[in-house]
């Protein structure tokens, strides 16, 4: 064969050389960001993001609990399919929303105006963490057209929650998202193991870290110190660098005391929308329609807050039983796959949540890198729309139990390994 001959045969490719284009290039789902996250950070920092607490059972049953269904085609023609929703009265181009991650600017320079922004191009709502390292207001001014939540911590200072409230309101967030899944913080072991703290301290092997990984560690030292702007501004995190000491009291923020009788109190002085995040008994679903919550989230918090909790999975059908239509039921906690939405829509749920997803998108390859991932959902769940046979999210959500058999009812062996997930 000649040479000319052979080149139509072969396609030359030019090495693409930025680490960033290479990593927008190369990879094709989830997974493969989580990868190139794991490279690009300091161990500590990737084992922050990626652990769960105590013996990570939660964490590892949050990918395997998906095997347990499996989906059942239906023959017949499929249009579109069309991705487009309703979340809590807005459009929203996906049935996915990105829920609060606090302290982003840990992972990437540009943080939460990062995601914000992929948030907006991507027409979906994004939750801004209470403990997020860019101010709410920051958010507000560039990116107006975001669908904006907030992370809002109950508390018995009826001042500062008033103060909260009213910044809420100036700066545009339309709805409120009340977790109640931090009344202590979490062990999380790798954590501790690692001595994690943020700012990383500078120790033998963060040194050695250093020559491992030079772009995290230039970026870092460029960005201004990591502080906590939309705390109250009483609270000496919200204006400086945060000590270790701090931060594990910045961690474990949540009021223990609180409880239904404050959540009352807020719905009835917040006339905007409240989601109820990180529960998974029916009974709390229940009692949080009763008292006109507009959505629960279920959550384990990915596994990171009670080793051996229930996933959101295993309780959505419940849920959706208990409640009918009286609220949006969203699921986060091990979302990796379009077709892990595919199957909490058919079980009732209104969208998903995602959390380290697309914090692997953003460590991966900044503001681009969390659209990646989006995209990589959306075109995963469209693409196993039509092969199942569905055309819109209405029909999903209709016609749920036509496309999925659960395998622990029928009698089949499910293998219970994580598949694809977070370890
Ligand atoms: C690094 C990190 C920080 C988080 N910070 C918060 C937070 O400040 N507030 C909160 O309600 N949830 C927080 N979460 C939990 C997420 O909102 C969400 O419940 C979880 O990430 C979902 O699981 P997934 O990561 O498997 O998608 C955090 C999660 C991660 C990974």
């Amino acid at each position: 064969m000649k040479l000319s001959e052979a080149r139509q045969l072969i396609q030359v490719k030019a090495p693409v050389l930025s680490r960033k284009r290479r990593v927008l290039a190369d990879a094709f789902n989830v997974e493969e960001y989580r990868k190139a996250a794991q490279k690009a950070l300091p161990a500590g920092i990737f084992d922050y993001l990626d652990g769960g607490s105590e013996d990570e059972v939660t964490l590892q049953r949050n990918r395997a609990v998906f095997d347990a269904w499996a989906l059942m085609p239906t023959w017949g023609p499929v249009a579109g399919p069309d991705l487009a929703t309703t979340l809590l009265g807005k459009a929203s181009s996906l049935p996915l929303t990105l829920t609060p991650t606090g302290a982003t600017r840990l992972f990437h320079p540009e943080g939460e105006l990062a995601v914000a922004a992929a948030a907006a191009r991507a027409g979906i709502p994004y939750g801004l963490a209470g403990l997020s390292t860019v101010s709410m207001e920051a958010i507000a001014e560039r990116q107006p057209g975001l669908d904006r939540w907030f992370n809002f911590g109950l508390g018995s200072d009826a001042q500062a929650r008033h103060a909260k409230l009213a910044r809420c309101k100036a700066a545009g967030f339309t709805t409120l998202i009340v977790g109640v899944d931090t009344r202590a913080l979490g062990s999380r072991e790798r954590d501790l193991r690692n001595g994690f703290t943020a700012p990383p301290a500078l120790t033998l092997s963060t040194i050695a870290d250093i020559a491992r990984r030079p772009a995290w560690w230039i970026n870092f030292l460029k960005a201004e110190g990591i502080t906590f702007p939309n705390l109250d501004p009483r609270s000496a995190a919200a204006t400086s660098l945060v000590t270790p000491s701090m931060w594990q009291q910045i961690l474990g923020h949540s009021d223990a005391t609180s409880g239904w009788r404050e959540l009352e109190t807020l719905r009835q002085e917040w006339d905007g929308k409240i989601v109820l995040k990180g529960c998974v008994n029916p009974d709390d679903v229940a009692k949080a329609a009763r008292i006109g919550l507009d959505a629960v989230q279920l959550s384990n918090h990915g596994g990171r807050q009670l080793d051996h909790m229930l996933s959101p999975m295993d309780v959505l059908q419940e849920s959706r039983q208990r409640v009918g239509d009286a609220l949006e039921i969203y699921v986060d906690s091990g979302i990796r796959r379009g077709s892990d939405i595919l199957k909490a829509l058919a079980l009732g749920a209104d969208a998903c949540s995602i959390g380290r997803a697309y914090l692997y998108g953003l460590v991966a390859a900044g503001s681009p890198g969390v659209g990646r991932v989006i995209d990589i959902l959306a075109d995963e769940l469209r693409r196993t729309m039509t092969l199942v046979g569905v055309s819109s999210i209405p029909e999903l959500k209709a016609r749920g139990n036509e496309i999925l058999r659960d395998l622990r009812h029928s009698g089949e062996i499910v293998e219970t390994s994580a598949s694809g997930g977070t370890k």
